[in-house]
């Protein structure tokens, strides 16, 4: 393995969506910073000429902040080249080659739809483009455990295992990665953070907005695919892992990896599926769709450390706000000392993590009220991080790969296990329950999460509670 920075990027998929929305205005935002120097080659099937991609370049960068550093934008524009042609073609890849100049260590971005991955990976190894190169890969990585494993195998038969980069930009946000550091750097958490003293935890990502354009995708995706068995479950992981030998990429992919393989696969009765009403007017949705725009989960973690603990995961589209949370909540104290020690309403004593869109950690916990009697009042010690000049999740992530270092990556063991967890339910679930747009979702998820009292919906504006 070579930990040598990438001396060229080759961009596929330079006009669609993905590149549009996402991996333009990282490179910009990487050119700002000084950290994108090498020749940038976009590939995709139009016939463009530099200047009709120079525009879109323009374009995406306008639509997602402006150009507010003239010098970046016109040096981006200088590191790009085009190359059209037909993935299946092998003349696009003698093309790159072309383009590649001088370049043996080209880091490959495949921003195209999955099932071309395979196209262009064997395309790449069919014209000797593969070696000392690294390639990163998009999710939906696979769309089952088989597909998956088509897929890593496909992938492993070009590239070694540590070229391979399996994005999920939930990792390379910044509240995420700060829950692996705010459990391993504190000492006082590691006591209670096990089944004798953790009651259940919940997450929950939920969005005010639909499918927009994408009814098209959503319909081979679905809420458990598009967004669950990925950023959820890495949320999980790093919840619920152990703590890594050391920092390094792969002792935290270790320890990762065994919580998706002792997660209890999902059973029908665990998941409760929602369809916002007005999905199947969407374009591109099938007017009698079962596809589920919501879905609701309960999971359990079979390990020393989480025996018995449920894990309640929940995200929609449509839903009244939009936000990411957790909440682990505390068992109460074992005696109750104090008439109003557990809130009428509620939970007593939880940690929040909120996630998006502001990054916030808070510990709940009950305060007594100044007065001759013990009557409390349930209060929120509150850490609001602020992060104005942070990096784009891409950004981040595409600087992490062409410099060759995988930590915030997803390995192919863990790939795997994750879906063998929701494969069984992919394969045989309950019907889609309606809901209305602007609801938390189908009433049914209620009953998922009742042993435990009731969702919690995180607002749009963040305040501590209490
Ligand atoms: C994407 C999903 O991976 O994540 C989208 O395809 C979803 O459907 C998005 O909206 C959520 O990401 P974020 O960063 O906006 O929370």
């Amino acid at each position: 393995m070579t930990l040598s920075r990438s001396d060229a990027l080759v961009l596929f998929g330079v006009t669609g969506d993905l590149a549009h929305k996402m991996t333009i205005p990282a490179l910009y935002a990487m050119v700002k910073r000084g950290e994108l120097k090498v020749p940038v080659i976009g590939v995709a099937f139009p016939k463009l000429s530099l200047a009709q991609l120079h525009k879109r370049i323009t374009d995406s960068i306008k639509r997602s902040g402006g150009i507010d550093d003239q010098r970046a934008y016109r040096h981006l524009l200088s590191l790009f080249k085009y190359v059209s042609g037909d993935y299946r073609d092998p003349g696009t890849f003698t093309a790159i080659k072309k383009e590649l100049g001088v370049a043996t260590r080209p880091a490959y971005y495949l921003a195209i739809p999955p099932a071309l991955f395979e196209t262009v990976i064997k395309g790449l190894g069919a014209a000797n483009l593969a070696d000392h190169a690294r390639v990163i890969v998009e999710k939906p990585f696979g769309r089952d455990l088989a597909s998956a494993r088509e897929l890593n195998q496909v992938a492993r038969s070009e590239f070694p295992e540590d070229s391979i980069f399996r994005i999920d930009h939930y990792l390379g946000k910044e509240a995420i990665m700060n829950i692996l550091y705010f459990r391993f750097a504190n000492s006082f958490l590691e006591p209670i953070w096990n089944r004798n003293f953790v009651a259940s935890v919940q997450i929950t990502l939920s969005e005010d907005f639909g499918v927009k354009d994408r009814g098209a995708f959503y319909e081979t995706a679905g809420c458990l695919r598009d967004v669950i068995q990925n950023h959820l479950f890495q949320v999980v992981a790093l919840l619920a892992m152990e703590p890594p030998a050391d920092r390094d990429y792969g002792a935290v992919q270790t320890e990762k990896a065994k919580i998706f393989e002792a997660m209890r696969p999902l059973e029908a009765d665990d998941v409760v599926r929602g369809q916002y009403a007005g999905y199947r007017r969407e374009p591109g949705v099938a007017r009698n769709s079962d596809v589920e725009t919501f879905c609701a989960l309960r999971l359990f973690i079979d390990s020393w450390r989480w025996e018995g603990v449920p894990w309640y995961l929940r995200s929609g589209k449509y839903l009244a706000d939009t936000a990411t949370e957790i909440v682990v909540e505390l068992k109460p104290p074992p005696q109750r000392l104090f008439a109003d020690s557990a809130p009428e309403t509620g939970r007593a004593n939880y940690l929040r993590f909120r996630l998006s869109p502001t990054a916030a950690i808070a510990l709940a916990a009950r305060v007594k009220l100044a007065g001759k009697e013990f009557v409390g009042n349930q209060r929120e010690l509150y850490l609001l991080e602020e992060t104005p000049k942070q990096e784009l999740p891409y950004e981040r992530l595409l600087g992490d790969a062409m410099n060759g270092d995988g930590a915030l990556f997803t390995r192919e063991d863990a790939v795997e296990a994750a879906w063998a967890v929701v494969d069984p339910v992919l394969k045989k679930h309950h019907r889609v329950r309606p809901y209305k747009r602007g609801s938390w979702g189908p009433k049914e998820a209620d009953a998922i999460i009742a042993p435990h009292g009731l969702w919690h919906n995180p607002k749009p504006q963040e305040a501590p509670e209490g």
